[in-house]
């Protein structure tokens, strides 16, 4: 079945009242604006690759904006959205939330202009200026976050480290090559795979039907199950930056493999295995790939040390990048009254699940076929900013429309 007229759910706020809005659910402003930098990030391989345009080598620029640009405003758009909620306390506010997207589109405009270093150091300060404001937050709390949150939050905290580490290397300090491998997985890889566990272990369970392990009874004072998730969730946390640790320390193969094996672990603690689980329906469609493709660009990348990037592109642009879109597409539609249409079968996210696995695909040939490379790797580009087009022309928009009860 396919789902309903496009016309269901809310109207449109004018944008005085949308800034307000916006501001305190501030996926409304983060999700466009990592959207566009999804696009932009990728966008430098065809403009270098064929036209020879570049105002910063693509091999810095393009990790540092798709993770910095695209990772880093989904990550702190759905936190900062969700995190005040659960725990009924006021919501961001203007400035916040407008310090928030500004430094963002700042930081990933250095990026692309080859100002590595501020761009590395104002995103670390993003990071560490959302937690601070999540922090003063907590004592006013009425009920606790999921105790797998805690990953999620240690993942930002670990990247802003990792984003500092690297913005001090290219200011000038010299740096152990040790250290600097440890913030590049910090930032590169912690940012996308922490949050994916955290916020996946509450959310994903919801997407087939199942009850969230990590939903608990409203408390203000942590009971015995809250500890024991949040324990579990700690350990894991830290097992994963042990694991970085052991891959920057020259464990290119222990690293990824612990790595695989705790995240594998996590996601079975976390996720009840039951019938459901093969429900059909585009958002468990895509789960389901984004999850397999995730784990088994971890995996690969431990086995193939001379097309590490190439195999771990199975987890940034098949595993976070279809999550995210994903995810994404869930929030916004929501939050804007239309989250039926995401019931059973909506085209713009399955379209773009295919052009996003097409890109995994070409971009994984890149490394295979040399002499096709730049070919490829364009190929690739295009397909993704194809998806991420498909996805954003009728998801997009819907940002500016309330929920049903606002
Ligand atoms: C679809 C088009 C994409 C293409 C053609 C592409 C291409 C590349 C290439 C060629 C490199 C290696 C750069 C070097 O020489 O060191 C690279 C690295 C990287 N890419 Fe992509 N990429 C794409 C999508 C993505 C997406 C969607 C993400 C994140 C969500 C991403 C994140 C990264 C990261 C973090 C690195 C650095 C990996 C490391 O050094 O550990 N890429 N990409």
């Amino acid at each position: 079945m396919n789902a309903g007229p496009e016309s269901a759910g809310t109207r449109p706020l004018p944008w005085k009242e949308w800034i307000g809005l916006a501001a305190e659910e501030p996926f409304r402003i983060l999700f466009p604006l990592g959207i566009f930098l999804g696009a932009a990030g990728v966008a430098v391989w065809p403009l270098f690759l064929f036209w020879g345009v570049a105002w910063a080598p693509p091999p810095v620029s393009h990790p540092r904006i798709l993770i910095e640009g695209f990772v880093g405003s989904f990550v702190v758009g759905f936190l900062g959205t969700s995190i005040p909620r659960l725990l009924e306390v006021r919501p961001l506010r203007r400035w916040e939330t407008g310090a928030l997207a500004g430094v963002l589109l700042l930081a990933n405009a250095l990026h692309w202009f080859g100002r590595t270093g501020w761009g590395d150091g104002l995103f670390g300060g993003a990071l560490l200026f959302f937690l601070w404001r999540l922090a003063g937050r907590l004592p006013q709390r009425k009920d606790n976050p999921p105790p797998s949150f805690l990953l999620g939050l240690l993942g930002v905290a670990g990247a802003a480290a990792g984003a500092w580490l690297e913005s001090a290397a290219e200011m000038g300090l010299v740096l152990p090559p040790p250290l600097r491998n440890l913030g590049l997985l910090l930032l590169y890889q912690g940012l996308a795979l922490l949050p994916i566990l955290g916020v996946g272990a509450f959310i994903f369970p919801r997407f087939y039907g199942l009850e969230s392990r990590e939903s608990l009874p409203a408390a203000v004072v942590p009971t015995r199950a809250w500890l024991s998730r949040a324990l579990a969730a700690l350990c894991t946390g830290l097992v994963l930056f042990l694991s970085f640790l052991w891959e920057a320390t020259g464990g290119a193969l222990g690293g990824p493999l612990l790595r695989t094996g705790t995240a594998v672990a996590y996601l079975l603690f976390a996720i009840p295995i039951a019938p459901e689980l093969s429900a059909k329906g585009t958002v468990a469609g895509c789960t389901r790939w984004a999850l397999a493709l995730a784990v088994s660009g971890l995996l690969f990348s431990a086995f193939s040390p001379v097309s590490r990037t190439g195999a771990l592109h199975l987890f940034f642009l098949g595993g976070a990048g279809l999550l995210i879109l994903t995810v994404g597409a869930r929030v916004i539609l929501g939050f804007s009254g239309r989250g039926e249409l995401l019931a059973a079968r909506y085209w713009p996210l399955r379209q773009a699940k295919w052009w996003t696995i097409g890109a995994v695909v070409l971009r994984a040939a890149a490394d295979r076929l040399p002499f096709r490379r730049d070919l490829l790797l364009a190929g690739a580009a295009l397909l993704w900013i194809g998806a991420l087009l498909i996805w954003a022309w009728p998801v997009l928009p819907k940002v500016r429309c309330p929920d049903t009860e606002e």
